[in-house]
């Protein structure tokens, strides 16, 4: 039997209706949410992902800066953008879209961003907080939205055992903390590249999270059957059939969508759930900048 869809696109829908409200009554205090985004070179994926934010947030009403610098951009340049971000009152949160530049360093660059303004929750403090098991901040934005969709399905977590394919700061590490977190209380083992037979761990999972970036790695033969598959992977392959000559792919194959009981669907998966997350980290933000 095929695989329930895990629709990443009707559970934003449902958060984005939420949001609308929130929005609402933040302006009737004289309070606008407003997010800026910066993005430094031409790297033409992510110019994608950041006119999607900004589209989601207009269709929101919160207020979006949109900075766009070239690829040559000294750091210093970005560290003083990001200083005066954090200083401005109107300005609830800050992004800057990864991957930067070789020359920069990203890590020692949101380690600038005032932790209550970090929306994307890479923040140390945040990221610290999240270790301790304190879920009420900023959590990064694509595994929180994994989370929120597995709630949002009726999946059940407690006791189960997650398998976690990539150990990444933006989706593996925080997603396997997430899943083992209380409240969530699954078994979860975090599989890499250097990992002993990958497709055994893969195979005893019962909610499987691929986070790789290598297009359909994962087989329908590393699935147990019934598990769900979490598909975090965007990855654009050749494809001559198609006028673009280019396709999406996730991690996972599309087999597997007649093994697994839920398999989220690339695109429409986890993307749309990570820009929700982004703009319910925006609108918390700036609620809890303004009490
Ligand atoms: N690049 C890919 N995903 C993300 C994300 O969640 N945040 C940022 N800032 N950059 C990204």
């Amino acid at each position: 039997m095929a695989a329930q869809r895990l629709d990443g696109k009707a559970c934003a829908a449902d958060v984005e209706a939420e949001l609308i409200g929130r929005v609402e009554t933040l302006k009737a205090k004289g309070i606008q949410p407003h997010l800026a985004v910066i993005i430094v070179g031409d790297d033409p994926a992510s110019h994608v992902y950041v006119k999607s934010k900004v589209r989601t947030c207009e269709r929101l009403g919160i207020r979006s800066t949109h900075l766009e610098l070239p690829s040559d951009t000294a750091e210093a340049v970005l560290r003083d953008h990001i200083l005066t971000m954090n200083e401005q009152e109107d300005l609830h949160g800050i992004l800057v879209q990864s991957p930067l530049p070789s020359h920069m360093n990203e890590e020692e660059l949101t380690d600038l961003i005032n932790p209550r303004k970090d929306v994307d929750g890479f923040h140390p403090q945040n990221l610290g907080r999240l270790v301790q098991g304190r879920l009420d901040g900023m959590l990064p934005c694509t595994p929180s939205g994994v989370m929120r969709m597995l709630r949002w399905a009726g999946i059940e977590l407690e006791g189960k055992r997650a398998v976690v394919l990539g150990r990444s700061r933006i989706v593996g590490m925080p997603a396997a903390l997430l899943l083992g977190a209380k409240g969530a209380d699954a078994t979860v083992t975090v599989v890499h590249s250097r990992t002993e037979d990958i497709a055994k761990h893969c195979q005893e999972a019962d909610i499987l999270v691929a986070a790789v970036g290598r297009p359909e790695m994962v087989q329908p033969e590393w699935v147990k059957p019934g598990a769900v598959v979490v598909d975090v992977g965007i990855n654009r392959v050749e494809d001559s059939s198609r006028e673009r000559g280019w396709r999406l792919a996730g991690d996972v194959s599309p087999e597997v969508e007649n093994v697994a009981s839920w398999l989220s669907p690339v695109p429409g998966g986890v993307g749309p759930m990570t820009i929700a997350m982004l703009m319910e980290n925006t609108v918390r933000a700036a609620e809890m900048l303004s009490e």
